[in-house]
């Protein structure tokens, strides 16, 4: 007999709009759709058109209104601001959300508005997202470390009437302020908003002066809580940014009706959260599972999420997750495995994790990069529950692939994120044919279409883009640019990107945007950036310079200056940290630059004389500067 993940499976395949209504059954509408799935504009599949809701509603009014308003929706807890701790009921986070959602109103938003988030990890960034959803306006967030330019470029592309943001920052013990990367993006960018609402932290109480800052907390105080405004379930909720292969950011666009639906499904179906349980997802609001899993899935369905300022090994010490699952009674936790990483390396003999009752704790989730074995077996071994690896991207809003711990739960294979979350119609593709290939065949890896509700609608303002990144290079399907291959027990691994996209500490990274920042230098000729591997935060960027004839500068001058421009331009987050001074980079005769082998010769794996190399010679040079820092010492074969 069919267990319960194979029959969703299977009817998900079989009959996705019956799989999905019912799903919908989840949700309030104000307004039935006409359709569950739209498939009259492919490849712009629709889910639940002329449906209606809010979002914000579903979250919080709804569950007030079922008698769930003293239950506790949100947890803060900031071990960087000296322990800070505080709790909203969803009758308090509604309260507060309503009377923001009043201030964005007072300052002319309203439903189909950009609201542009640059906040760190306080309950205000929550209450930022969801009082725009409430006013049906659309929020894109902007991660805390991101540069002035970065920002910028998001302020241009999503054209923001008002900016939410606050004072400051705090990274460990740091407190960094955000007015001025602020200041310097609105400085940079075409369009300006009309107004920035501004929340003064303690920590940073400095004056907000220039023109079009307002000062958030009072700007509440006056306003009036505003009702929510039912959507469309097709227009959006938000778009998020996202590495592409170029310096130039994707728009990810994400609906309201079809994000609603999918999340709340997921939560008792893939993370066996029950409504009144505690989960945590210890990641950053401005990524997508901060979105998906702080702030938006446990509040559709009724559980309490914890939200998290600080990180795993250093706040003050390894033991700050254990203490925060053992406080608040967390039942499931999700992040990332370089964060279990950074807390084996500090304390290999969980030391810290005896001293903690995790009697309440169930299950470890872990995304954002592949978990190696050695991590996975040490989490299991230590917490003594299962660990479970799941893939997703930013595009998709969700797990595409998981062990669904509320349906059924399946055997962990270490390198693997088991199998397709129901809706998700994964193939192995030949890169040539285009045809399905065998278990065990590495290929890329794409998802036929359509895709299930929640995964990403379009890029915005970029059609043409969305297509020619997504859907054109494998008609009929979206290209994840991931590649791997199933095995014959039908558990997908997740290989590696077909792209340039590097993935350092979970955060997912273009190296050709990196290139861009390094080209611009006046002394550099020609540059490269590869991923190497790193043991803590899995991938590093590692910069190769080729100088302009005549430059006398020493290298290592020119090294410092674009390790500070990087950061300068994309951010710390970056992580850009090495680079070396090369005489030529080695190409093909046809001139593309041969990253892959450069890489391999860092992460000292076995390489291939690339036929096509048009100067064998220039490898030996890569080697001896890769070797000068600490890589390398690669065998060829
Ligand atoms: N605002 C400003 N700066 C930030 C920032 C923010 N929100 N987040 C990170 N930074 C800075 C850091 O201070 C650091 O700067 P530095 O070079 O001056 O030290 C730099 O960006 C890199 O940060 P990070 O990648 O977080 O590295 P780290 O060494 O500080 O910490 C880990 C390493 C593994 C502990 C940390 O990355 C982590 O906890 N990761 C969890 C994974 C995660 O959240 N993934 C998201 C997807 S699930
Ligand atoms: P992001 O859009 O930031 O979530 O990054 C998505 C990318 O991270 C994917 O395309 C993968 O390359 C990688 N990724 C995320 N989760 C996993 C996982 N569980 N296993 C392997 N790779 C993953």
């Amino acid at each position: 007999m069919a267990n319960a993940y194979d029959a969703a499976y299977r009817r998900s395949m079989d009959d996705p709009s019956g799989f999905w209504a019912d799903a919908a059954a989840g949700i309030d509408w104000t307004r039935k759709w006409d359709k569950v799935l739209d498939d009259t504009n492919p490849p712009f599949y629709r889910w639940f058109t002329g449906g209606e809701l809010n979002t914000c509603f579903n979250c919080l009014d709804r569950h007030v209104a079922a008698g769930r308003g003293a239950q506790a929706a949100l947890i803060y807890h900031s071990p960087v601001t000296g322990g800070s701790k505080r709790t909203y009921s969803y009758k308090t986070l509604l309260d507060e959300v309503a009377k923001t959602a009043g201030a964005l109103k007072a300052e002319g938003v309203q439903k189909g508005d950009r609201v542009v988030i640059y906040m760190p990890m306080i309950p205000e960034a929550a209450i930022a997202m969801l009082s725009c959803a409430r006013l049906g306006a659309i929020h894109s967030v902007v991660f805390g470390g991101f540069a002035s330019n970065e920002l910028a470029v998001r302020i241009d592309d999503a054209k923001p009437k008002v900016i939410m943001s606050a004072t400051c920052g705090i990274e460990v013990n740091r407190v960094l302020p955000y007015i001025p990367l602020l200041d310097g993006a609105i400085n940079m960018a075409k369009h300006k908003p009309d107004a920035c609402l501004i929340f003064k932290r303690p920590e940073l109480d400095g004056q907000v002066t220039a023109t079009k800052h307002v000062d958030w907390t009072s700007a509440v105080a006056k306003a009036q809580p505003a009702e929510c405004v039912a959507v469309k379930a097709t227009d959006p909720l938000y778009i998020l940014y996202t590495s592409g292969t170029t310096g130039e950011p994707k728009g990810v666009v994400r609906d309201n009706g079809g994000h609603a639906v999918a999340l709340k499904w997921s939560m008792k179906n893939i993370y066996d959260i029950d409504p009144g349980d505690v989960f945590w997802a210890a990641s950053d609001v401005g990524w997508v599972v901060g979105h998906s899993y702080i702030v938006y899935a446990p509040l559709l369905h009724g559980a309490t999420t914890v939200m998290f300022e600080g990180k795993p090994v250093g706040t003050p010490d390894p033991g700050a997750f254990w203490r925060v699952i053992s406080e608040h009674g967390v039942k499931a936790l999700f992040t990332a495995p370089t964060a279990f990483r950074a807390i084996k390396k500090e304390d290999p003999n969980a030391t810290q994790l005896k001293k903690y009752d995790l009697s309440r704790f169930k299950m470890l989730f872990l995304a954002g990069e592949r978990t190696d074995p050695d991590t996975l077996e040490w989490a299991q071994s230590n917490l003594g529950v299962p660990v479970v690896d799941h893939w997703w991207q930013t595009e998709t809003g969700w797990a595409i692939a998981t062990n669904c711990m509320g349906l059924h739960r399946f055997p962990i294979k270490p390198g693997s994120p088991t199998k397709p979350a129901p809706g998700w119609n994964v193939q192995v593709l030949d890169e040539e044919t285009h045809q399905p290939v065998k278990a065990g065949t590495i290929g890329a890896i794409c998802v036929k279409l359509p895709m299930p509700p929640s995964s990403l609608q379009t890029l915005w303002n970029a059609d043409q883009r969305y297509l020619d990144a997504y859907i054109n290079p494998f008609p009929g399907y979206y290209k994840t640019a991931d590649a791997g291959m199933y095995d014959d027990e039908g558990y997908i691994y997740i290989m590696a990107r077909t792209d340039d996209i590097i993935n350092v500490a979970g955060h997912r990274l273009s190296t050709g945007g990196m290139e861009e920042v390094l080209a611009s230098h006046p002394d550099v000729a020609e540059c490269a950036v590869i991923g190497v591997a790193d043991l803590m935060k899995g991938q590093l960027p590692f910069g190769f310079l080729v100088l302009k004839d005549g430059v006398k500068k020493e290298p290592d001058v020119v090294v410092s200056d674009v390790v500070k421009l990087v950061r300068e331009r994309i951010g710390p987050v970056a992580a850009f940290k090495q680079a070396v001074v090369v005489k030529r980079l080695p190409k093909t005769r046809s001139g593309k630059i041969l990253r892959g082998t450069m890489q391999k010769i860092a992460d000292n794996e076995a390489w291939k004389m690339p036929a096509t190399i048009d100067d064998p010679v220039i490898l030996d040079e890569i080697t001896v500067a890769l070797e000068g820092a600490g890589y390398g010492k690669s065998r060829q074969t």
